[in-house]
């Protein structure tokens, strides 16, 4: 994929459904009862790693470009799998999915591409080995292929090492099939939409403050869901609106549910002018339309809390901070490193070649920014937010830019060259 230098981008883009909300309501509609339909909702191809392995289970799922048709079977509904379930590139898919596997009365293998079997999975063996569960790294590393015998399981109260809302999902889903309640508490607060939509589902589910409760054995019934577009796919184009010169960008339909805002948060400490308007509820979820006009940025910090509320936008906002003037610090993100890639590496590798100062940290990376960058050869290794983050760099970047393995967008943003053409 070529890209090159921007003078000005103009015009409206309606974001795709968000991706962890798709997820979601392709599992929970499956094991409640009853038929949920879902709009708006992402056809990407970790959220088509979700149906397939449920259509592997007996669910009966249809699908017209976007509305989606779920016949759930109610908690106990699914059958063993034909064959391997494969969740392809999809985090997401492999640690919610084991929540639910780990309390079948069936055994099952879950099994995806070279990144997913790099990622770690220790994270949701130990709680779900403390529940009773029967669930094994085949090659003993602590990642996939997960053999997963069904049993049954028991009720724990869990303080999470990691403030990763997959690891929560994983064991509140695990909860559901256990005989007593089950608790999750987190060092710092991560996205609740699991929270949120098995609520509306019927779940007995409580939130106060870092700590979220479920009850075992709800009887879900199956909903109408409008999935929000996804404040991550959007974050491409807010990076775009704010660096190209002479930019006036209207962001149409984006989730800011405080647990995923972060980057609205950042963007206004960099002197970024974005408006939010038309704020509204869509299926539960805050939502709003941002209209973004170019500014000049400045460097800030960002660090503690308000990571997880951005952690996938953080290769964009160092996009955005190698153009901004100052330093810009990010801290306690060590989570990047077990993402898709590891993107405090890929991240690093990619801006230096582009000509910025930026050096590597255990937990995050420093960005001196301000000084213009040249287009280069970019290498995504296949990572879906690498590839967006330097497309939006090599438009605010002097001459041409190549992303090798470009088309990974795939993953969560199937059209984004597209969308970012019409601009
Ligand atoms: C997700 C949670 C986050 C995020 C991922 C989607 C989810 O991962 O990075 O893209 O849908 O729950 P962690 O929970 O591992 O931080």
């Amino acid at each position: 994929m070529k890209l090159h230098t921007k003078t000005a981008l103009k015009g409206e883009v309606t974001i795709p459904g968000d991706k962890s909300i798709s997820h979601r309501s392709i599992m929970f509609g499956a094991i409640a009862e009853g038929t949920t339909e879902v709009t708006h909702f992402l056809e990407g191809a970790d959220c088509l790693s979700t149906i397939s392995c449920f259509q592997k289970m007996g669910i009966e799922i249809q699908r017209n470009k976007d509305t989606v048709l779920i016949k759930g079977k109610g908690l106990h509904g699914l059958s063993a799998p034909t064959g391997i379930l494969d969740v392809g590139n999809s985090g997401t898919t492999t640690r919610l999915i084991s929540g639910i596997l780990a309390g079948q009365p069936f055994s099952s293998t879950l099994n995806g591409d070279a990144s997913i079997q790099t990622r770690p999975m220790k994270r949701i063996i130990e709680p779900l080995t403390q529940m009773g569960a029967d669930i094994k790294s085949e090659k003993n590393n602590g990642c996939a292929p997960l053999i997963i015998h069904g049993h049954t399981l028991k009720g724990i109260s869990y303080q999470s090492p990691v403030a990763s809302a997959q690891v929560k999902s994983c064991v509140l889903l695990a909860g559901l099939y256990a005989d007593d309640k089950t608790s999750v508490t987190e060092p710092v607060l991560s996205r609740n939409h699991t929270e949120l939509m098995l609520s509306a589902f019927g779940a007995d589910i409580t939130s106060n403050g870092t700590t979220a409760s479920i009850l075992p054995n709800p009887h879900l019934t199956g909903q109408k869901i409008e999935v929000p577009g996804d404040i991550s796919s959007a974050a491409y184009f807010i990076a775009a609106g704010l660096l190209v010169p002479n930019s006036e960008i209207l962001i149409k339909n984006v989730g800011i549910n405080p647990t995923r805002n972060g980057i609205l948060k950042v963007a206004y400490a960099m002197g970024g002018k974005i408006e939010e308007l038309n704020k509204r509820t869509v299926s539960g979820e805050p939502v709003c339309d941002l209209l973004v006009r170019s500014s000049n940025l400045h460097g800030t910090v960002i660090e503690g809390d308000i990571i997880p509320t951005l952690i996938d936008e953080i290769p964009v906002i160092a996009v955005m901070a190698a153009f901004a003037d100052g330093t810009t610090t990010i801290k306690d993100a060590a989570e990047l490193k077990v993402k898709e890639t590891n993107r405090i590496d890929t991240v690093t590798e990619n801006l230096k070649v582009m000509g910025c100062d930026i050096s590597p940290t255990d937990d995050g990376m420093i960005i001196n920014g301000g000084k213009p960058l040249h287009g280069a050869t970019i290498h995504s290794y296949l990572d879906h937010r690498i590839a967006m983050s330097f497309a939006i760099a090599a438009l605010a970047a002097e001459g041409e830019t190549e992303i090798i393995d470009g088309e990974c967008v795939n993953i969560s943003y199937p059209g984004f060259y597209q969308d970012l053409e019409r601009l």
